[in-house]
């Protein structure tokens, strides 16, 4: 059997470094001991910027190296514009339509159906609906204050993070903050919860044993009738509602209107650019995509909140400045103004140091579709070649940023931004297959946070764990539990 006979001397004899793997789990056994981010930051110390390692039997090469991700993720696009399938779902009939595993010309189509969902001027549109779920948290925040003094920050911001998702998302008002047994809450919370021994098993025994991807069926199962039903309703009602679903509706025979500006969104306009005939979705694809709109989108903002109130509460000098930065944008009616908000330094300065040192999404990963020179290091890859970029650890590297492990948000702000190296930030990735919610995310924990800060002070509580102990064998950085102090503030 291939499986068994592979020679683990595929990375040698291409000249690259790498731990020393085992047969049949490759370095997969590793996990067992340590979290994907630890070893991910071992590995880079020990082996450089360069080197592979064997996901059971599957051969991968880490780059870490800036200009060679930004070939990777921008310049050679073409060749890289594939993701192996990050939850093996390629087979699943709703997750495999995903676009987090659509490829080819499939994946161009969704994208480019997709990508106007998230321009500016409709993010603006949602701020109102946003400030309304911020609103509600504030006042369930209010109790716990009052009551308890601590909150389980992961839980309670994910109530906030899936209320925002289903209310932008899919018009549906979870009221999630209220009630944590919730059943979106729930379903949404346990989307990337897989088994150990699922992710430790080779290929050959996933297609054995007829497992059609990582991700939670369950949760598959109580979303997806959700968004059928709510597809159903809106093709025969005449109803907007300014939601993903009607704008994906909407936009599915618009031309495209992205954005942005600079050499990524050249490349990004160049790709999408796809005939108006060509550009259609499916009910499934938009079943699909209502889907990983609710799992990426809620786990990754959640994990982010929870642990930017938990810096914020080690960091009580930082707290202040945030909350003084936030109480001088209000305008007279004590609220902050859209464009006010997008604007404030030091609210983005705290949010992406959060991303920089917590960042949800530990690594990312391309398929080359050709044979590809790596510029000059003197390694041609050959076609087929999974690559993955660990973002995780590129943000914990010395080189890029002095003091890794502290949390520091000057070095975000407008002032100090230059000093931060290309492509060595990328809590989002980079170029056309980037995270399509970013500003999304980014609007969502601005408006929660800023709600949440000029009401409440978060302190450290002798049930706060340092360091926090986080999930291990996930590809996210979650943590187990998260709890710190909340006081009111008197104003
Ligand atoms: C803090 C919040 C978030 C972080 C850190 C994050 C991060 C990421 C990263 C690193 C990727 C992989 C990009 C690549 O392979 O180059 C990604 C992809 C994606 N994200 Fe996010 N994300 C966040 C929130 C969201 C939200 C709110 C949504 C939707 C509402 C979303 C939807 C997606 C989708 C659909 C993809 C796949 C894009 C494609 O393959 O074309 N994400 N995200």
């Amino acid at each position: 059997m291939k499986y068994l006979t592979r020679n683990f001397n595929y990375f040698t004899k291409l000249g690259v470094k790498g731990p020393r793997p085992l047969p049949i789990f490759g370095n997969l056994w590793e996990r067992l001991f340590t979290s994907l981010p630890e070893l991910d930051i071992k590995w880079q110390r020990k082996y450089g910027k360069i080197y592979g390692v064997y996901d059971g039997n599957e051969p991968i090469l880490m780059v870490t190296d800036p200009e060679l991700i930004k070939h990777i993720l921008v310049k050679d696009f073409h060749i890289f514009q594939d993701r192996f399938p990050v939850s093996k779902s390629n087979n699943h009939p709703i997750i495999g339509k995903m676009l987090t595993e659509l490829r080819g010309d499939d994946w161009k189509r969704v994208r480019s159906v997709t990508t106007p969902v998230f321009t500016s001027v409709k993010l603006k549109a949602m701020y109102p609906t946003v400030r309304e779920s911020a609103e509600g948290f504030a006042t369930t925040l209010d109790k716990y204050a009052k009551d308890k003094g601590v909150i389980n920050a992961k839980d309670l911001f994910g109530c906030y993070t899936m209320d925002v998702i289903s209310n932008c998302g899919f018009a549906i008002k979870s009221d999630a903050f209220k009630d944590p047994n919730n059943p979106f809450v729930v379903n949404g919370e346990v989307i990337i919860e897989v088994p150990v021994w699922k992710l430790l098993l080779p290929e050959f025994a996933l297609n054995i044993l007829n497992i059609k991807t990582f991700l939670n069926e369950k949760s598959v199962t109580f979303f997806s009738p959700i968004v059928r039903q709510i597809l159903k309703i809106r093709e025969k009602s005449k109803t907007k509602s300014n939601d993903f679903i009607d704008l994906m509706m909407s936009v599915r025979h618009e031309a495209n209107c992205i954005d942005d500006g600079e050499e990524e969104s050249g490349i990004e306009k160049k790709i999408l650019n796809i005939k108006a005939s060509n550009k259609f979705i499916t009910e499934d694809e938009m079943i699909a995509q209502g889907f990983i709109f609710f799992a990426a989108g809620n786990v990754t903002a959640n994990n982010t909140m929870a642990f930017c109130s938990y810096e914020l509460a080690l960091n009580p000098e930082v707290q202040q400045k945030l909350y003084e930065e936030v109480m001088s944008s209000l305008d007279t009616n004590g609220e902050i103004d859209y464009e006010v908000l997008t604007k404030l330094a030091y609210l983005d300065a705290v949010i992406a140091e959060t991303l920089r040192l917590h960042t949800p999404t530990i690594k990312v990963g391309r398929n080359a579709i050709q044979d590809y020179p790596l510029a000059d290091t003197g390694i041609t890859i050959p076609k087929g070649q999974i690559i993955q970029i660990p973002i995780y650890a590129i943000h914990y590297s010395e080189e890029y940023y002095p003091n890794p492990e502290e949390f520091i948000p000057d070095r975000f702000l407008p002032e100090n931004r230059h000093n931060i190296m290309p492509y060595t930030y990328l809590p989002f990735s980079a170029g056309p297959r980037n995270c399509i919610g970013m500003r999304f995310a980014l609007m969502e924990m601005k408006v929660g946070l800023a709600h949440i800060i000029r009401r409440f002070k978060f302190v450290r509580s002798p049930q706060t764990e340092v360091p926090v102990t986080i999930v291990k064998n996930i590809p996210l950085k979650c943590a187990k539990s998260l709890t710190v102090g909340i006081e009111s503030r008197v104003y």
